[in-house]
């Protein structure tokens, strides 16, 4: 990346790579879609197959291994996966039968779900815990612990948990922690420099960005663990494609200024809905009186632009969401539109009666880029209309 190292992020993502200077002279790198390369020597060409290697699969594995952190980002890279939950399985992979795992209790559904219902098929214990009673993620740790899995902020109760302080606790053990980063990205987070050893993303939401493209990532800078996990990556296959690859590493270049103005947002609709007499409690990390605000100071660029929150007794749930314009009920989050949902019945039914289910009443908003005042006042709007 030029001469200097020191670059501040939003130039690490526009310029972390300058391998590929197309003939033509191209600002932006293109799509190279070719599955197989030619070989000068048999078996000797940088590329070799698309599975394997891809260019444009590459440079997004380097840009993002840059804004994690990595400074040899060339050598040991992001791993680019075809959804967030297949690099939860590629990483999921590490834990042989006889092994154990601990995750925080309030995760993604999906992950929840796959632990509990596929990983532990194969002889492998899953264990749900919430990781704020350190005593008891304590003693749920052994010498069989592989890993031990957190999401912070979680999905979707917008909990935190103190990344340095977990990492120190787990590594006691001999245990590797894994951050699913994907609320936070590296431009509010970068969870290696809080001790984790394993980050995964559903690049789906802000990496992407515009809820048109699938994928995931895994990065590490151990390089044990990045030659296995690759291993896996390339031999498993559920690699990222080159188009959704190109569109990936689109959405880095603006993911800076696009979470900043979403945390913005996020702010301004946290608080305006805090000082309301229709909201029973808003979760959101840059409100002062929110437990967790200490934590979000000590490892929190940014607050994000993630919230959730319970209406009072006084106000119809169901009348509430339908009289809404703006926010669209739908799962799935960080993109450029506002979306709103109810966890228990979308992204988390499958976790309902279990330790990692959802609250019944919470709703979830994945705040967008329009304009503030527009969202306020259709929220409000909303609210007034379903007082019961
Ligand atoms: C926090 C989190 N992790 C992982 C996933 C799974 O990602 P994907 O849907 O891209 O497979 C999601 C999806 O909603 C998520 O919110």
């Amino acid at each position: 990346m030029g001469k200097s190292k020191n670059y501040g992020m939003n130039t690490k993502a526009l310029h972390a790579n300058k391998k590929f200077e197309p003939l033509t002279g191209d600002i932006m790198p293109p799509l190279h879609l070719s599955t197989t390369y030619k070989n000068d020597i048999p078996g000797e060409s940088e590329y070799f197959y698309g599975r394997v290697n891809n260019p444009t699969r590459e440079l997004f594995e380097r840009t993002l291994a840059s804004l994690e952190g990595i400074e040899n980002y060339e050598e040991i890279h992001a791993l680019a996966m075809a959804s967030g939950m297949s690099a939860v399985s590629l990483i999921a992979e590490l834990v042989k039968p006889g092994e154990n795992v601990v995750i925080t209790k309030d995760v993604y559904g999906g992950t929840t779900n796959y632990f509990s219902k596929i990983v532990t098929e194969r002889g492998v214990e899953v264990n749900f815990c919430d990781f704020s009673d350190t005593e008891k993620l304590k003693s749920l740790l052994n010498d069989k612990t592989k890993l031990a899995w957190i999401e912070s902020p979680s999905n979707p109760s917008i909990n935190l948990y103190d990344l340095s302080k977990t990492a120190e606790i787990v590594h006691e053990n001999g245990t590797f922690l894994v951050a699913d980063s994907t609320f936070s990205t590296p431009f509010i987070t970068r969870p290696l420099e809080h001790g984790v050893d394993i980050i995964m993303h559903s690049t789906t939401k802000y990496i992407g960005g515009h809820s048109d493209t699938l994928g995931g990532a895994v990065v590490t800078k151990n390089p044990e663990l990045h030659e296995t996990l690759m291993f896996y990556q390339r031999q498993g296959g559920a690699i990222m494609s080159p188009f959704d690859s190109y569109l990936v590493q689109r959405g880095l270049y603006t993911l800076g200024p696009r979470i900043k103005l979403h945390s913005e947002n996020a702010h301004k609709l946290a608080e305006h809905l805090e000082s309301s007499e229709l909201i029973k409690e808003v979760r959101y990390p840059g409100l002062e009186k929110f437990k967790n605000h200490e934590i979000a100071l000590k490892q929190m660029d940014y607050f994000g632009g993630m919230l959730s929150f319970y209406l009072n007794e006084n106000v119809d749930q169901e009348k509430f969401w339908k009289s809404l314009d703006l926010y669209k009920l739908a799962v799935s989050l960080g993109g450029v539109e506002t979306l709103i949902e109810l966890p228990y019945l979308m992204t988390h039914d499958n976790a309902q009666e279990t330790a990692a289910s959802a609250p019944v009443d919470l709703i979830r908003v994945s705040v967008g880029l329009e304009n503030i005042e527009d969202l306020i006042d259709d929220m409000d709007s909303a609210l007034n209309a379903a007082k019961k």
